[in-house]
């Protein structure tokens, strides 16, 4: 199965398993989606979805004078047409905004910078300091990831072939499957690579300085995003913004 082909898979998976408890939001009400395997910005605890993401949403949404729906919890890559199908209204999932996102979505005011980095395991056997030497290695990223846009410009380069590189439907498995040996290096944004470093067996080997801004989604036809970029620079202003930093990235 190709990627693309591969992505709609799963895309229609996710939006078949949203539709069972998903009434769409109404105008007072904003639907929350995210894809919960990327902590600290989103992830599972006890059977709850949470992170900074997810404490940065609600506090927004709230402060935009909406309900916060109930969370859907999706395909990193079913996240946009769940959005413009109406399942969602916003997206919370350490989005970057990119311009080919942007012909399909808006994003909010960017709330978060990041980089990508190159994790590999901790026990010091391939410590690579560049792309050039992921050359011949197998290597992963989440699908539909800024981190799996790295490599595939790296397949376009010839640095890798397109068989080295192992396509995941999230971060978890292949931060496992890195622990496991089964792929060399996995490309992630910068703060979720560090994340992982404390509760794995896996290093950051380097940086690729790529610069992401990360903001919230919304369908483009929806006005209430201007209240969302008000609450977001109030929460900014009157220190709740550093409070939430405080307490989950620190
Ligand atoms: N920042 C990267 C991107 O926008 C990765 C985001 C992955 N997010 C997630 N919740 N799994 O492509």
């Amino acid at each position: 199965m190709d990627r693309r082909a591969y992505l709609q898979t799963v895309g229609a998976v996710g939006v078949s398993a949203t539709l069972a408890g998903c009434q769409g939001g109404s105008d007072d009400t904003i639907v929350p989606g995210t894809n919960a395997t990327f902590p600290p910005f989103e992830y599972t605890q006890d059977g709850e979805i949470v992170g900074f993401d997810v404490a940065l949403a609600e506090e927004v949404i709230d402060r935009a004078g909406y309900e916060v729906g109930e969370w859907v919890d999706i395909d990193f890559g079913s996240l946009i047409p769940s959005l413009n199908d109406g399942d969602i209204d916003l997206i919370a999932a350490g989005m970057t905004i990119e311009p080919g996102r942007k012909e399909q979505i808006d994003f909010s005011d960017p709330y978060w910078e990041a980089s990508q980095a190159v994790l590999v395991r901790a026990d010091g056997g391939f410590q690579p300091g560049s792309v050039d030497e992921l050359a011949d290695r197998r290597v992963g990223a989440q699908a539909g990831t800024t981190g799996e846009g790295q490599i595939e410009d790296l397949i376009e380069a010839g640095t890798i072939t397109e068989s080295d590189y192992r396509q995941y439907e999230n971060y978890t498995l292949a931060v496992q499957d890195l622990e496991n040996g089964n792929v060399d290096a996995v490309v992630i944004d910068v703060p979720v690579a560090q994340n992982f470093t404390a509760e794995r067996s896996v290093a950051v080997a380097f940086e690729i300085d790529t610069g992401e801004q990360y903001g919230l989604g919304m369908r483009q036809d929806d006005d209430r995003i201007a209240d969302i970029n008000d609450a977001i620079a109030e929460i900014r202003e009157d220190g709740t913004y550093d409070d939430l930093v405080a307490e989950w990235h620190e």
